[in-house]
């Protein structure tokens, strides 16, 4: 590392910004280029989401991604980020046939993508996977509330723990994630006060989506933000841009001057 090479973040800076109150900015990335935009943005934390099954590969959910093309996904934002910590999202299956399965997918990751951290989604059922991951050092963020893996069960992508048995079971499963060793929780689609309630209970930063503004962080889907996926818009997600458009009137440009013959000018030829 040269002295232009910024410091990178690393996870006790990220637990000791909870307790100074300074907010944890995440968002996803997939590929070299989108990593680098975020790292030089001053963005903390990049997740390699499996929502690139819907974003990138244009599945109905998450379900579909495979080892193999999330490590191929990984190992592309990893040479683009130098400074922000990134995330490793576990693909469905990935982690919920056995420990030992969790272990040598988790541990994938860290060896040929060189990721920061993992996460997975679920409560009580992936605490062991937890457990074994972080004993042999591999940090770990946990997913609660909205968790996409299981659409099916939830019957869509609904908001949770509107009821009060739901939001118990949640803070309870956010403990028991927190004693097993999660460094943060991601709080998708919740009621903002009962993520406020989970983020005062935990010692842990939460990072919230579609969970309200008291969460210590917070993450949205980059394509998102940036008004470029556009198959639907969840209420939580704001537009920093209008990304699509300026890439289809750029495209259209591209087309009426090939038509017309006025590109390449003389200046783009040799
Ligand atoms: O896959 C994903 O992008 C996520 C989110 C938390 C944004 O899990």
């Amino acid at each position: 590392m040269n002295s232009d090479t910024p410091s990178p973040i690393t996870i006790p800076a990220l637990l000791a910004r909870k307790s100074r109150g300074e907010k944890i900015v995440a968002l996803t990335a997939y590929d070299y280029l989108m990593a680098r935009f975020l790292d030089q943005a001053g963005v903390d934390m990049v997740l390699v989401g499996d929502s690139a099954a819907m974003v990138c590969a244009g599945y109905e959910t998450t379900l579909p991604l495979t080892m193999e093309e999330a490590l191929y996904h990984n190992r592309m934002a990893r040479r683009g980020v130098q400074r922000a910590l990134l995330v490793a999202d576990m693909p469905f299956l990935s982690y919920q046939v056995s420990v030992e399965e969790a272990m040598r997918n988790a541990g994938r990751f860290f060896k040929e993508a060189q990721v920061g951290a993992v996460k997975i989604e679920g409560g009580a059922a992936v605490v062991s996977a937890v457990k074994q991951m972080v004993q042999a050092g591999m940090p770990v963020m946990g997913h609660l509330g909205l968790t996409p893996q299981s659409v099916h069960k939830l019957g869509g992508y609904t908001v949770q723990a509107r009821e009060r048995i739901a939001a118990e079971q949640l803070l309870d499963d956010a403990l028991l994630l927190q004693d097993a060793g999660i460094f943060a929780l991601v709080l998708e689609k919740i009621p903002r006060l009962v993520a406020k309630s989970v983020t005062e209970r935990l010692e842990i930063p939460t990072i919230g989506i579609g969970a309200g503004p008291d969460c210590d962080g917070q993450i949205l889907v980059t394509h998102d933000m940036l008004g470029m996926f556009e198959d639907f818009k969840p209420r939580f997600v704001r537009h920093y841009a209008s990304v699509a458009n300026v890439i289809r009137q750029a495209i259209q440009q591209y087309g009426a001057d090939v038509r017309a013959g006025s590109f390449p000018g003389d200046d783009e030829s040799y």
